[in-house]
């Protein structure tokens, strides 16, 4: 749908659940990481670009201090709460995401506001629902009450609504996409100091597109497996003595981590992972700067994906099968996307391979009985942004 399409019809569903024009109407993306999984709570880089799918938030001041939240996505699941008696968990469900925003503001909202959400970011899929819905509604508040905040501020809002609100344990990587993408380009971010460059991803004009393949599956016990995974990493960091596994460049100087306990091998391991997942996000980076032929980032892609299968075992079978399938159907690279246990696939692939890849995908899902994935070309498609 076209921004202005977006726009139009997010306007119209407020008005209907409002009887009034909303003030404005705000869009912020999903995400798909080129490269760069489970790095970003180690300090280590990121390189997502932003879907062309977004979440849209049309928002409007009120005079009687509540806020009132309404999603298109979840009828009849509406709430309606003072500003002044937010608190973290309460409203919960799809409601925590703005409400978190609402909060971590809730400073300057004295008068309440209505929002109405609507949007085509397919959750539980690994491609960033919850910050696209969070990045929107922070960007709408921003911009319609004037706060002075920028663009890194923003995205610490966000997160800070989703780690401290909802109790979602995520890294920065998903609001930063969110936020700071830019159309035609993926986001190199360092995520110990935040800078970043906006690299540019033309992979259409090399015959390439980068399919999304969403196989369908989240596991129930995906935040406690990313949670223990985050400590895991803290603990490995902690016997290095180092603050950040970031900090750590050759997996040679690993090796104390195999005798540093009963589960040190397994130490090792997910910190080979993190340390192999810097550098292969700098040989992607440094392959799309020298303007080589994309097709050399998929075998690192792929590598990716077994570092997380083996190393980090975060991966699960469906997802393998997945990415063995897409590797045989002829795509230069795939790999898992996210956090895990679930969720997408991205697969780099020939322009005019996008049908046989899809359909052998298709066809292994078949085979072992799973309904059939969605699947999706990724343009990468600018950041949270005002539609009205
Ligand atoms: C989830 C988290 C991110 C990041 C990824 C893994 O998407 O929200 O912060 O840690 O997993 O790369």
């Amino acid at each position: 749908m076209s921004d202005a399409g977006a726009a139009r019809s997010t306007a119209d569903a407020f008005a209907r659940r409002f009887g009034r024009q909303p003030d404005g109407v705000w869009a912020a993306p999903g995400r798909v990481n080129v490269i760069g999984e489970h790095t970003d709570y180690n300090g280590g880089f990121v390189l997502p670009v932003a879907l062309p799918h977004t979440t849209r938030a049309a928002v409007a001041r009120r005079d009687d201090g509540l806020l009132v939240l309404t999603s298109v996505q979840h009828p009849g699941q509406d709430a309606e709460v003072a500003v002044a008696d937010l608190e973290p968990g309460r409203p919960g469900g799809w409601a925590g995401y703005p409400a978190g925003v609402v909060h971590a503001l809730a400073g300057s909202v004295p008068g309440g506001l209505s929002i109405l959400v609507d949007g085509d970011v397919p959750s539980g899929a690994g491609l960033s629902s919850s910050a696209a819905l969070s990045c929107s509604v922070a960007l709408a508040v921003r911009d319609l009450l004037g706060l002075d905040l920028d663009a890194d501020a923003l995205v610490d809002v966000a997160r800070r609504a989703e780690n401290d609100f909802v109790d979602a344990p995520t890294g920065i990587l998903d609001q930063s996409a969110s936020i700071l993408c830019t159309a035609g380009h993926a986001l190199f971010l360092d995520t110990r100091d935040g800078t970043r460059e906006q690299v540019p991803l033309d992979l259409a004009a090399a015959g390439l597109a980068l399919l999304v393949v969403d196989t369908g599956t989240t596991h129930d016990h995906a935040e406690g497996g990313y949670r223990d995974r985050r400590r895991e990493c803290e603990r490995a960091a902690a016997a290095l003595g180092v603050d950040l596994l970031r900090e750590v460049e050759d997996p040679a100087a690993l090796e104390p981590l195999a005798g540093s306990g009963d589960d040190g091998e397994v130490l090792l391991r997910r910190a080979r992972h993190v340390v192999t997942e810097d550098a292969r996000v700098l040989e992607v980076v440094t392959a799309l700067r020298e303007d080589a032929d994309p097709r050399a980032i998929g075998p690192v892609l792929t590598a990716g994906h077994v570092s997380l299968r083996d190393d980090f075992e975060v991966s699960v079978p469906l997802i393998d099968v997945c990415v063995d399938a897409a590797l045989a159907a002829g795509a230069h690279g795939a790999r898992m996307v996210g956090g895990g246990f679930g969720g997408s696939v991205v697969a780099l692939v020939d322009t005019d391979a996008v049908d046989s890849v899809t359909a052998a995908v298709t066809e292994r899902f078949a085979h072992a009985s799973q309904p059939a994935p969605r699947t999706f070309v990724v343009v990468p498609s600018a950041g949270a942004r005002r539609l009205a």
